[in-house]
């Protein structure tokens, strides 16, 4: 049955009755009940509590959170729907990540796939798992800007660079509402974490942020105007103090940059129960002035508090909020759920879906991951492996069979059962063809006792070579789960020199939640291919990679430090006065005795570390030999309104089939205000054959090349600029041109 408000307001005609539906079942509501809808209540309990279920009787409930079963979800929307005076629906939240039943790679991991089309389709495929189950609004893409991997919330993210964030975050976006919210199957997104999250002190979850304004404007608010553009449904406030301002206070970014600026008229929905934070910021006394903060400052939905509930009343009574404010308010929740078609049909139907992983949707999520992987070293071309050479392998180390860890943060709904382990992909590929020996090694990647050493070296000493699966539990990123140290945890480094020692191939294959330090680890293996947390189908992924099926094509999103010290260091950071200057730069081990103080340079580098990461953001091997050649601009100055094309050969020198991304980065030289040396600005994929090249094109405008300036406004300024098109952000063929004015 469906509800019986909107249909009723066909029927009438009265002059004074509001023509649109939305407005009209505004015109019948209660104060409680349009309070109502501003409160999303966690469902997570089984059974259901009484209270949840007589508030969303009497309408003081809008939406639950948590709640993820067919059945369940039409037991309590039936009380909405039937029970409650106006039948309002519930909207039903529900954090869908990385998939719902079928779970994909962690966003860190699609983000190292450079690859929209494949974020989107894994969106839209999460999308109608969890819409069959009646969720209705998923909290994602998260798109923090995250340049520290101690952040266990990094996972979750796109990385590090706001054009590619900002990119796939729009992708998933569209996977999510499948267009514009109507279409089968389609559910909410929520752009997060507005704003400034990813810069947490220290990389400590939900520690201060102090972000300064062109940063602000220029590095982490730039994913949010994109995905707004692209039209994000709904957003969610950070939980962090944000220059003094808690993110769920902070009227100027809500009101100001996101409303009135950007022109967003879809919903803002506080993080779990951060409208009563603010009294723990200290920007609060009490939780009825939290609520007023709130409010005023433009958050629509309070998720899992009771702020809103207990003071929107009596602060309408003392004129700090008006009606109207709070018509605005309730009119977005009611949007979103006509545009659901929520009052049409307010139910589930799962018979109208593709079962659960789905073979479409492990196909997805096969792809995804094989996209994700990323190939940081592969001395002597020891990969890919040659199963017709090789008599048995070794699979060696803690993650080789690990369902659940493969999975990574943030599942809810995935189940260990449907993962395939790398150790099943090899022995159900090889069976009865190569001797597979596995012995772990170690019990989990925390596990600091080697008793089990022995019989891992053993299956080593009579195979011909060693896989060994190195990395970190699902637990150790995500949430709250923040490392100060971000080397292997446990005895793995240990494993994996005992192994080294032996004097086989090694080839290891890190599962990890954020990027680790790996400097010491690296002289260990012939091989290394970082595969993140890859879900559902990471061993067959891994498995083709590993043999040649696939090749590898994954390029990082997010730099890999050398030494946890280093951190920050992200490639698109500013040129300050004194760059590093090899030239200048003497290191810790070669300084003389008794040296004087300006005898090693005065320039931007640590004595110990130096200047560089271990690996680069943008970087990745694959199993051809890259070359680019001839880049060459269609002119060396443009103006305001031209388009600069941009041509260059990329060629597959090597003796594999293999892709390659070519990246274009611009530094604009001098402005108004300091710019990074490197910005990601375009981005193309080719998989070329040995001998094989081709002619790849870019296009950059004045667009391209805008930012915040100075005064504030947004824009190009004319000037010198330096292009790049590389393999990764450090490096390229290199050229200038001029933007005239
Ligand atoms: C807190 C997290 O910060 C947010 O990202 C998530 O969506 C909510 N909890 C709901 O679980």
């Amino acid at each position: 049955m469906s509800s019986p408000i909107l249909t009723l307001s066909a029927t009438h005609s009265g002059r004074d009755v509001p023509k649109d539906p939305v407005d009209l079942l505004l015109s019948k509501m209660t104060l409680e009940e349009k309070i109502g809808q501003l409160q999303q209540v966690d469902a997570s309990a089984d059974p259901l509590p009484d209270d949840l279920i007589e508030g969303v009787r009497t309408g003081r409930i809008g939406s639950v959170i948590n709640l993820a079963q067919t059945d369940a979800c039409n037991r309590l929307q039936r009380v909405a729907v039937e029970e409650s005076r106006l039948g309002i629906p519930l909207l039903m939240g529900r954090d869908v990540i990385h998939g719902f039943r079928t779970i994909f790679p962690i966003p860190l991991g699609q983000a190292a796939s450079w690859n929209p089309d494949l974020v989107r389709q894994a969106a839209r495929i999460s999308a109608l798992e969890a819409r069959s189950q009646g969720v209705h609004w998923t909290f994602a893409p998260m798109i923090d800007i995250s340049r520290d991997p101690r952040w266990g919330r990094i996972a979750e993210s796109f990385g590090e660079d706001p054009f590619l964030t900002g990119l796939l975050g729009s992708a998933m976006v569209e996977g999510f509402q499948a267009g514009d919210l109507s279409g089968h199957g389609a559910i909410l997104a929520c752009a997060k974490h507005f704003v400034g999250y990813g810069a947490s002190e220290g990389g400590r979850d939900y520690s201060t942020t102090n972000i300064p304004a062109n940063e602000l404007r220029n590095i982490y608010l730039e994913p949010f105007r994109r995905v707004v553009e692209a039209g994000a449904a709904t957003l969610m406030t950070s939980f962090s103090d944000l220059d003094g301002v808690p993110a769920t206070a902070n009227g100027a970014l809500l009101n100001g940059v996101l409303r009135a600026e950007w022109g967003f008229d879809g919903l803002v929905v506080s993080d779990w129960n951060a409208v009563n934070e603010l009294i723990v910021h200290g920007l609060c006394e009490d939780s009825r002035s939290a609520a007023a903060e709130a409010a005023l400052a433009g958050v629509d939905m309070e998720m899992a508090g009771d702020a809103y509930a207990r003071h929107l009343t009596g602060l309408i009574d003392d004129g700090v909020i008006s009606m109207g404010l709070i018509d605005q308010m309730v009119s977005r929740v009611l949007h979103l759920k006509h545009q659901l078609g929520l009052f049409e049909q307010p139910y589930t139907d799962a018979a109208g879906f593709e079962p659960l992983v789905s073979d479409r949707a492990l196909d997805v999520a096969y792809q995804a991951a094989v996209e994700s992987l990323v190939l940081l070293k592969n001395a002597g071309e020891v990969l890919p492996l040659s199963a017709s050479q090789l008599g048995s392998i070794a699979v060696v180390g803690p993650l080789a069979d690990a369902p659940h860890e493969q999975m990574g943060t943030w599942v809810f709904d995935g189940q260990s059962g449907d993962s395939v382990t790398p150790l099943q992909a090899l022995r159900q590929q090889f069976s009865g063809k190569i001797d597979v020996h596995y012995a772990p090694g170690l019990e989990t990647s925390r596990s600091r006792s080697n008793a089990m050493f022995e019989a891992a070296e053993a299956a080593v000493r009579k195979s011909d070579v060693a896989l060994v699966f190195l990395g970190e539990e699902s637990i150790l990123s995500g949430e709250a789960h923040s490392r100060a140290d971000i080397r292997l945890p446990g005895a793995q480094s240990e494993l994996l020199a005992r192994i080294r020692a032996i004097g086989k191939p090694v080839v290891t294959v890190v599962l990890a939640g954020r990027p680790l330090v790996l400097t010491n680890d690296l002289p260990h293996t012939d091989a290394l291919l970082f595969g993140w947390h890859p879900g559902t189908m990471g061993g067959p992924a891994i498995a083709a990679v590993l043999f040649g099926d696939e090749a590898p094509r994954g390029k990082l999103p997010a730099t890999f430090p050398k030494s946890v010290g280093q951190v920050p260091i992200y490639y698109n950071h500013k040129n300050t006065g004194r760059p590093p200057n090899a030239s200048e730069m003497v290191l810790i081990d070669d300084i003389e005795v008794g040296a004087r103080q300006t005898s090693l340079g005065m320039s931007a580098f640590y004595l110990d570390d130096g200047a560089e990461p271990l690996f680069p953001f943008g970087f990745g091997l694959s199993y051809g030999q890259f070359e680019l050649r001839n880049l060459e601009l269609s002119q060396p100055a443009i103006g305001l309104r031209d388009r600069l094309k941009i041509r260059l050969t990329a060629r597959n020198t090597g003796v594999r089939f293999g892709f390659e991304t070519v990246q274009l980065y611009v530094r604009d030289i001098a402005g108004s205000l300091t710019r990074p040396v490197k910005e990601l600005k375009a981005f193309r994929r080719v998989g070329l054959a040995p001998g094989q090249s081709e002619t790849v094109e870019f296009e950059l405008g004045a667009a391209d090349l805008s930012f915040y300036r100075r005064d504030g406004s947004f824009g190009p300024e004319p000037g010198r600029f330096s292009i790049w098109a590389a393999t990764r952000s450090d490096g390229g063929l290199q050229a200038e041109f001029t933007l005239d004015a």
